[in-house]
């Protein structure tokens, strides 16, 4: 109930009481239902620009005006990232949130648009990590503060703006991570070598290319099974685009040519290793003792699911909540022009971004991710 309307309320309730011998109950007040955090599964098309519930309009004025992107909605990682901003922004911001629908054009001209609506501060899922000095241009013409997340601009362009900060993670150690629970894992399962010979043979689904994340992971998770002392022998490395349906589709042809000769699966996100695992179920893994090791990285809840079911090693936790917290703060500071970290505990690197820590996951420290994805 607004502060007017409870005013009104108590003041017809005195009245009544001074002047009717029974006054009526007043009726039970109405709870104003919290609005409702976008299902993150849900995967289907939202409008381009869905403007958060607005405020109580005297309350409105005096928040301040946030113009933010998703590079797409259709993104399972992505998704929980948004719900974190958007319940971040609650009563905090007036936030105007994009879909960029994967289009880097498309997202250049919602920027101008959240410029010409009069946005104080923006936040940037780039769709392209190179379409960061384009966005910077029109950012500093406007004079506006722009944060970055989860698609890293390159140094250059992070130094080429005092007013631009970056949310997301240090890419190389989810690389490591995973890399770690296959070396755990392979070296716990000398089965796991179907061939028998010393060599681990694998397939592995990148995500986009160039994106700072998919680069790292592939190099870094590699990198540490090999300097673990493992050999290994690449049958086929493609990209699925973070995508499950493109994960499936690789993984049905690679199974069609390769067969049991796969030794193991490992995916740069869970999405990717959700694909690939329902193409081996299709052909019968998972039952009995046919049996393929997959790894990702996200931890999202589905992949969660798939740990505890056995099909899936493990994963990498990709702190949505966090990351989507540390957009929220920096913007809203900066919006207000207030320093980014004011009143916060994160911390900035010589690049000028927050870098929220990852975590390997595996059945042992299962309920971490299951708590942060709550
Ligand atoms: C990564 C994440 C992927 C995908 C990508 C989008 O950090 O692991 O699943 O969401 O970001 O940029
Ligand atoms: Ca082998």
């Amino acid at each position: 109930m607004s502060k007017k309307l409870w005013i009104i309320v108590s003041a017809v309730l005195v009245f009544g009481m001074l002047f009717a011998a029974c006054a009526p109950a007043a009726p039970a007040a109405e709870e104003a239902a919290p609005a409702e955090a976008a299902a993150p599964a849900e995967q289907a098309a939202a409008p381009t620009e869905a403007p958060a519930e607005a405020a109580a309009p005297a309350e409105e004025a005096a928040l301040p005006k946030i113009g933010a992107t998703i590079y797409k909605f259709d993104d399972n990682f992505m998704s929980f990232v948004r719900r974190a901003i958007e319940t971040g922004m609650e009563g905090k911001a007036e936030l105007i949130l994009n879909d960029s629908q994967n289009d880097q054009a498309k997202q250049n001209e919602q920027v101008d648009t959240m410029i010409s609506k009069g946005v104080q501060a923006l936040a940037i899922n780039l769709v392209n990590p190179q379409g960061a000095s384009a966005i910077i241009a029109k950012a500093k013409e406007a004079g506006l503060p722009v944060v970055f997340f989860n698609k890293e601009p390159s140094a250059e362009d992070m130094a080429s703006y005092d007013k631009c900060w970056y949310v997301g993670t240090r890419s190389a150690e989810s690389g490591e991570m995973q890399g770690q629970i296959i070396v755990d894992s392979w070296k716990a399962n000398p089965a796991w070598d179907k061939n028998g010979d010393g060599v681990m043979q694998y397939v592995l689904l990148k995500g986009e290319p160039g994106h700072p994340d998919a680069e790292a992971r592939t190099k870094y998770a590699v990198e540490t099974v090999v300097n673990a002392g493992i050999q290994v022998e690449e049958l086929e490395l493609q990209t699925g685009m973070w995508d499950s349906v493109k994960g499936k589709e690789l993984m049905d042809a690679w199974l069609a040519k390769h067969g049991d000769a796969i030794e193991y699966v490992i995916a740069n996100n869970d999405a990717m290793a959700l694909g690939a695992i329902a193409s081996l179920q299709a052909e019968g893994y998972f039952t009995g003792d046919k049996f393929m090791p997959v790894v990702g990285v996200d931890a999202i809840p589905d992949a969660l699911v798939q740990i505890k079911a056995g099909t899936l090693v493990g994963s990498v936790l990709n702190d949505a909540a966090n990351q989507g917290k540390a957009t929220v703060d920096l913007a809203l500071n900066v919006a207000m022009g207030k320093d980014p970290l004011d009143g916060t505990n994160w911390t900035l690197d010589e690049v000028k971004a927050v870098r929220v820590p990852y975590l390997g996951i595996t059945l042992d420290n299962i309920t971490v991710a299951e708590e942060s994805y709550k």
